[in-house]
């Protein structure tokens, strides 16, 4: 497609609120405060600003500079570039053979092996446009498990402003969950809700949908977190709280730690999904990606810390245990609201909820949003009939998460097959899913953008790429001209091409391999 005829976001401002968007979710209020907790508090914290800033940018720059130079779809930005690459995709197939080979001698999982050698004989015989298709394909299964997620959101926040999370212990709170969670017929209610929305954004398109959505919800966001912030720290015996999640202790740090918060990074940039090329792809050529790269980066960390000084004072301060889990919001939250002074639980659970529910369809947007490039572009439809069949198709698919939830065994053939390639079942559908998708799919996708931008696509052209400003041919790296801010810039695409080429896939690779049981710590 032509930069003429796409769309392209309105604003440097909207581009930046929109990624945002897609990155702040429930990963930032919910994972990243209780994963926090667990490895040592601010001295986790520290480690997760550092994965930031040495592999998640760098891979958020290559997804951009890939998006913004083709104008494409994940499949279009790969297929794009990948001319002439042919042998690295060949290489890069064989090692694949060998890293399946290696999961099914020391992990014995027989279905990863499985799943990891397919995927390598599918970059031997399309080369890396593959690599396109899975983003597409993850950020669609992603979507079908987050929309019952997101949907349980719209359902408490009208239980929170109806008073219905009046509930004071633990026990009470349990069940109201469980009721809920175990209500297929309510949670299909939810499920469609959220989609519904998320598709009433897409329909209305790039400037006029999903810019002016993140545009109107951001800053609404960040007020009701700021607003959530000041009631928790200012009550009596919030100080426990805020130095349970600051305070560093480097005691708990391990190498286990160091792999946890690289995932979370990738997980909360919303890396390895294409979702960043399809974003990167409506900018137009005369905007700075460095600089907007870097505010994205920061918002989605400030909220994430944000969130902790929300969730952490209020729990310590009404003696409530912070290591909960998934529980936490759901349950521990609210009867921390409930018990704050001055019977406005209602008011502080609304609002709570009302940002969760925000952060979740920002990102679900955000994910539907990429389908729908992909399906416009490959299957020549329009983007209304594309919101439309995805929608139905993704609804149609999280129906499995959403039942399953309520009972596994309405699907015993599903639980059946799962035991079987997997050796043994977390949960239910919706656990299974986010489990293969954050843990093993992520990663191998985040591996295989940072090898394609480093070594396929390299790094002279997607540095020109981000240092370009207008539609002229980019600017050369060469030191003629201004030579001091060609200095500066040499250094710091050298820096970049350190972390994305080496670095990074190292990296990944050992979250990966750590992920599904070959590296054990
Ligand atoms: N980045 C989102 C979060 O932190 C999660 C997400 C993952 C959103 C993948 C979209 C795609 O919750």
């Amino acid at each position: 497609m032509s930069q003429t005829q796409r769309e392209h976001w309105g604003s440097t401002w909207g581009f930046i609120m929109a990624a945002a968007g897609s990155a702040i979710g429930l990963g930032n209020i919910w994972r990243f405060p209780y994963i926090t907790g667990m490895n040592g508090g601010g001295a986790f914290v520290l480690v997760y600003l550092g994965c930031m800033l040495l592999i998640g940018l760098p891979v958020m720059l290559a997804e951009f500079a890939m998006g913004r130079a083709s104008q494409s779809d994940p499949i279009g930005a790969f297929q794009y570039f990948q001319k002439g690459s042919e042998i690295i995709g060949k290489c890069f197939a064989g090692v694949g053979i060998l890293l399946a080979a290696l999961i099914a001698v020391f992990s014995s999982n027989y279905g990863l092996a499985a799943v990891v050698a397919l995927i390598a004989l599918a970059v031997y015989r399309w080369g890396f446009t593959v690599v396109g298709f899975f983003c597409s394909l993850v950020a669609m299964l992603i979507l079908s498990y987050y929309a019952v997620i997101g949907g349980w959101t719209l359902l408490y926040t009208y239980d929170a402003f109806a008073g219905n999370l009046n509930f004071a212990n633990h026990d009470e709170a349990g069940k109201m969950f469980g009721q809920m969670a175990a209500n297929g017929w309510l949670c299909t209610l939810g499920m469609v809700l959220y989609i519904g929305i998320c598709a009433f954004v897409c329909y209305a398109g790039v400037k006029k949908g999903v810019e002016l959505a993140s545009k109107l919800l951001m800053p609404i966001l960040f007020l009701l977190i700021v607003v959530l912030v000041l009631r928790a720290v200012t009550l009596p015996g919030a100080g426990k709280g805020i130095s349970f999640f600051l305070k560093p202790d480097f005691s708990k740090i391990s190498e286990k730690s160091i792999l946890d918060a690289l995932g979370h990074a990738f997980y909360s940039l919303s890396l390895g999904m294409g979702i960043l090329i399809t974003y990167g792809s409506y900018l137009p050529r005369n905007r700075n990606i460095l600089s907007a790269s870097v505010s994205i980066a920061f918002f989605d960390t400030l909220l994430a810390m944000l969130a902790g000084l929300a969730i952490f004072p209020a729990v310590f301060a009404m003696n409530m245990s912070p290591a909960q889990g998934p529980s936490l919001i759901f349950q521990i939250l609210p009867i921390t609201f409930n018990a704050i002074p001055g019977s406005l639980g209602w008011l502080w659970n609304g609002v709570f909820f009302v940002l969760l529910a925000i952060a979740a369809l920002t990102s679900g947007i955000s994910l539907l949003e990429c389908a729908v490039a992909t399906a416009m572009q490959h299957l020549k439809i329009s983007r209304q009939k594309a919101v439309i069949v995805l929608s139905l198709v993704i609804g149609a698919f999280a129906l499995l998460s959403c039942w399953s939830v309520a009972d596994w065994s309405c699907f015993p053939q599903l639980e059946k097959m799962f035991k079987g390639l997997f050796g043994s079942v977390k949960g239910n559908f919706l656990d299974e899913l986010d489990y293969i998708c954050s843990s093993w799919i992520l990663p191998l996708d985040g591996l295989l953008i940072a090898i394609f931008a480093g070594w396929v696509l390299g790094v002279g052209k997607c540095a020109r790429e981000l240092y370009r400003r207008g539609d002229a041919e980019p600017l050369t790296l060469s030191c003629s001209g201004n030579c001091r801010s060609k200095l500066n810039m040499q250094l710091s695409v050298k820096a970049w091409s350190l972390f994305v080429r080496f670095v990074a896939p190292l990296l990944t690779l050992l979250t990966f391999l750590y992920a599904v049981g070959v590296v054990k710590f």
